[in-house]
């Protein structure tokens, strides 16, 4: 099976969250399989630069009259997967985000530079592609690559059947009328039925209209945005599909998410051997400028920070933490009210409470590992890698049961069973509640040591995912 799998961010070059990992890994766990995955990806200058000798293969044309047109280069990534890489300067040669221009704000153009991204991959899937290699499958990634899904409904001739997996409702791509007709749509999608959506073209809801199946990335969150309290305005639609959708909780790249073999650790540890993890810590202390007590928990947060994630109430929950007592390690961008509110925190409380505004990668694998309890108290959370990863460094997280954080993790209230701790309405006292209990269940080193170990027994490689990706595409 052949399978093109279109994403707007690629892991390690280009990524802003999960989806970048996502794409970064699930490919090479599919061509493990036997299924020939190739990634069709902007080639932003981070992968111009990586790959200097990718090799013109094809200059896609008749996508509306673009000059000079733009050209798909051809790379071989480091796991072995062919990375198609989307040349078109004029769009993609732009630093920084993949979305944002230097203050900060969307792209003006990001219709048009999504868009292309689209409608290369619906152009390689079919009739139309130059391409000896044709897939079988356009595996669409959000809403940047959601009017893949229409081109390929509106063309006629034989063309490759289309999965659009979503990875986060509340980008929904809106852009205005005009647009339309700038991506060469047709007049007919302008419809209820089509891509319009009150007023707007919005690139998810084109996903979500003509994608031959839809899938999110758990279970929960598939069944949430069917409902309308959680369903962003497309649960109507979601319910409508709702035979074509199911969920199937991410997989994390285990090669790199290895307490045992990570090379930004201070020292490497596993479950039979946690004490590394000590001297994580205490080096983590000392990097961010914490007191180094080994009888505080140390609490870590790595994060978009934003509503989304909860950051607003954990905020709010800080100071009652900090006295209970606790430190607090925190490294993420996100709104600028919550990022001068957070920093404002650190400065109030210095030694216990230390806030990095930045994207590390680096850091945040010290502080999945030097962290004592991850902290991710999100409103609504589709799958969630943070809590997988400190499953996996022995760091039981504290989360709001919502999407795939109550797919994945467990109360340590079950005994046996237990990897974390769940709490269930948005405000800030359940989350303190939770981290109350947290804290007290980690001055018991026997129950701490098994809900550990609980947590890092957890498989979350790609292995079962993968597999129930087989089976969507062969159903398709
Ligand atoms: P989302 O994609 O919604 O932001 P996920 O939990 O799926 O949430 O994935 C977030 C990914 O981005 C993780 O790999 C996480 O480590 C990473 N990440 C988020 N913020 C930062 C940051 N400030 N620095 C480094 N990595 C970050
Ligand atoms: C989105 C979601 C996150 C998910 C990630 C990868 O960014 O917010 O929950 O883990 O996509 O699927």
């Amino acid at each position: 099976m052949k399978i093109l799998f279109a994403t707007p961010e690629l892991a390690p070059w280009v990524k802003t969250g999960g989806l970048g990992e996502v794409a970064g890994s699930l490919p090479a766990a599919l061509r493990a399989l036997g299924l020939d995955v190739r990634v069709l990806v902007p080639a932003y200058p981070a992968l111009l630069q990586n790959f200097p000798d990718a090799e013109e293969i094809a200059q896609p044309r008749g996508l509306g009259g673009l000059l000079p047109a733009p050209v798909l280069r051809q790379a071989l990534a480091p796991d072995g997967t062919p990375l198609l890489l989307l040349d078109y300067p004029h769009y993609f040669n732009r630093p920084g985000s993949p979305y944002l221009g230097p203050e900060g704000r969307d792209w003006l153009d990001n219709h048009l530079r999504f868009g292309l991204l689209s409608r290369v991959a619906a152009w390689l899937g079919s009739e139309a592609s130059t391409l000896a290699w044709q897939p079988d499958i356009v595996h669409c990634n959000d809403w940047q690559t959601g009017l893949a899904a229409s081109y390929l409904h509106y063309l006629p001739g034989q063309r490759a059947k289309s999965l659009f997996t979503l990875h986060n409702l509340a980008f929904q791509g809106l852009f205005d009328h005009a647009s339309l007709f700038e991506l060469g749509l047709p007049d007919k999608a302008w419809r209820i039925e089509g891509v319009e959506y009150y007023g707007y073209l919005s690139f998810l809801k084109a996903g979500l209209q003509h994608a031959d199946a839809i899938n999110t990335v758990s279970q929960t969150y598939a069944n949430e945005i069917q409902t309308d309290a959680e369903g962003m305005g497309m649960a109507g639609l979601l319910r409508h599909r709702a035979e074509r959708l199911s969920g199937i909780l991410n997989g994390i790249d285990t090669r790199i998410w290895n307490p045992a073999a990570d090379h930004h650790l201070y020292r490497s540890y596993s479950a039979r051997r946690l004490d590394g993890k000590d001297t994580n810590k205490a080096e983590l202390q000392a990097q961010l400028g914490l007191a180094q007590r080994e009888d505080l928990p140390l609490l870590g947060v790595v994060s978009r920070l934003t509503e989304q994630k909860g950051m607003d109430l954990l905020l709010e929950a800080a100071p009652q933490l900090l006295k209970l007592p606790a430190q607090l390690a925190v490294l993420g961008t996100g709104s600028h009210a919550l990022e001068v509110a957070w920093a404002a925190l650190a400065r109030k409380h210095r030694g216990q409470c230390a806030v990095t505004l930045g994207f590390d990668e680096a850091l945040a694998h010290r502080i999945e590992a030097g962290a004592d309890i991850f902290v991710m108290p999100s409103r609504f959370e589709p799958c969630g890698l943070n809590q997988l990863y400190s499953l996996r460094y022995g760091t039981p997280p504290v989360v709001r049961a919502t999407g795939g954080l109550a797919d994945t993790v467990i109360d340590a209230a079950d005994e046996k069973h237990g990897n974390g701790f769940v709490f269930g309405p948005a405000t800030a006292e359940a989350l303190l509640q939770a981290l109350q209990r947290a804290t007290k269940a980690w001055h018991d080193p026997g129950r701490w040591r098994k809900l550990q170990k609980q947590g890092m027994a957890r498989d979350s490689s790609w292995a079962a995912a993968a597999r129930q990706y087989v089976e969507l595409y062969q159903r398709l």
